[in-house]
């Protein structure tokens, strides 16, 4: 009698304590591939994560190392420097190396029906006789900059 329910006793222990290590040794594995698949997804979370901010690093690295330099170059020449570098080689200091006469002073300017900034901006868009047109090389703002400079500089005596 004691004997049957020691062994039976036994043999419920063995089996308990054979059940606990499959159940442990099935939890390290669950546990460890858990894991396992856990790191294999956050590395290929962040290496995508890398590959989709290569291109969007590139499309903002070029913005970022060129802030648009012609545009802002053209924008910050001032009426003076149009003069200087469109028209100072015929006209400087509001003079006419070519046709002293019909230079851009007041007098001269008012004789020649130039006493208006859109009759100067007239002969720069079309230009006239050796004076060249400037109207398929500066935008019709950069024309009306210069007429307006070159009208001031007139009626201020350069
Ligand atoms: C290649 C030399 C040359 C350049 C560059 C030049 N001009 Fe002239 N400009 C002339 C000559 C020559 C005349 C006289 C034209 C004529 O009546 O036959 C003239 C006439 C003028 C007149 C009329 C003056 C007057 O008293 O009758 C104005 C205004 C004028 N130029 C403005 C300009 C402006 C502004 C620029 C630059 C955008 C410019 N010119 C560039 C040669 C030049």
């Amino acid at each position: 009698m004691f004997k049957v329910s020691f062994q039976a006793q036994m043999r419920t222990v063995i089996k308990r304590t054979a059940i606990r290590h499959t159940a442990i040794k099935h939890r390290i594995i669950t546990g460890l591939s858990g894991r396992v698949i856990g790191a294999i997804g956050a590395i290929s979370v962040i290496l995508f994560g890398l590959f989709a901010l290569v291109p969007a690093a590139e499309a903002i690295a070029p913005s970022l190392a060129t802030p648009e330099p012609a545009l802002t170059e053209r924008q910050s020449d001032s009426p003076a420097t149009l003069f200087e570098q469109n028209c100072a080689g015929c006209h400087v200091n509001g003079g006419n190396v070519i046709r002293r006469g019909k230079n851009l002073k007041k007098r001269a300017m008012e004789r020649y029906g130039y006493g208006e900034v859109g009759a100067i901006a007239q002969i720069i868009t079309n230009g006239k006789g050796i004076m060249s047109a400037y109207g398929d090389r500066l935008s019709s703002e950069e024309i009306g900059a210069i007429a307006q400079y070159v009208h001031e500089q007139s009626e201020s005596g350069w």
